[in-house]
């Protein structure tokens, strides 16, 4: 009930996301992690704890959606047993603590997998061989569209308002963002996420 394992997110991504897709009028549900962010105008905020209630609200709300974004930095493990009570230091000796971890279920490769009609974009976060590896996860997840970023690049740190991105489609393109806001990046990849949901004319 006090101590937790996570990855490191501010969430602003994903919620300059939803702020952008409701301003243009969208129907946006924004399933959110414990995060401290205000819930932008217009939107539909699910609040969960863990990457196992946020596979779970994503279950629960994906039909019917046009565009599905997975912006989040789901744990990729999680803890076996959860403690009852806060643990102390002291129960586990000098030495240190070991404790059972446990896969979580990737919420973006499940969807991908059970495809529905609508765009799938996803995120990468890579600190070496992004490009290879967020190929992969655009292929292996079946996405539409991953939007690559790279904590260590200046301007696009954890908790930074703003971003240097590259986008990676499933057909093979490629496109390299400069550095702007997290809110203008997040218009780019709704313009990109729409002209996918298009028939191409
Ligand atoms: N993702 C997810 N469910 C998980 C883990 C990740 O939906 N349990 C999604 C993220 O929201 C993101 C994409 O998968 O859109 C890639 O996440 P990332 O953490 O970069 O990659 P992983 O697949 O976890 O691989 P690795 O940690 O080995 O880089």
């Amino acid at each position: 009930p006090v101590r937790y394992i996570g990855n490191r997110s501010s969430g602003k991504m994903g919620f300059a996301i939803a702020e952008a897709a409701a301003a243009r009028g969208a129907e946006v549900t924004l399933v959110a992690g414990p995060v401290s962010l205000p819930t932008p105008p217009g939107v539909t905020r699910v609040d969960v704890e863990t990457a196992a209630e946020m596979f779970a609200a994503v279950m629960r709300h994906r039909a019917d959606k046009d565009i599905s974004v997975l912006a989040a930095a789901v744990a990729d493990y999680t803890i076996a047993e959860p403690a009852a009570e806060k643990i102390k230091k002291d129960a586990s000796g000098e030495d240190g603590l070991s404790l059972a971890l446990l896969r979580t279920r990737d919420i973006l490769a499940t969807l991908g997998r059970e495809r529905q009609a609508g765009v799938l974009v996803g995120f990468a976060l890579e600190t070496e061989n992004d490009r290879e590896n967020a190929t992969r996860k655009l292929r292996e997840k079946s996405a539409d569209m991953i939007v690559l970023n790279n904590p260590r690049v200046d301007g696009s740190g954890f908790g930074s308002d703003s971003n240097v991105a590259t986008l990676f489609f499933a057909d093979g393109r490629e496109e390299s963002l400069t550095r702007m806001s997290k809110r203008a990046l997040a218009d780019i990849i709704l313009d990109r996420a729409a002209a996918a949901l298009q028939p191409a004319s």
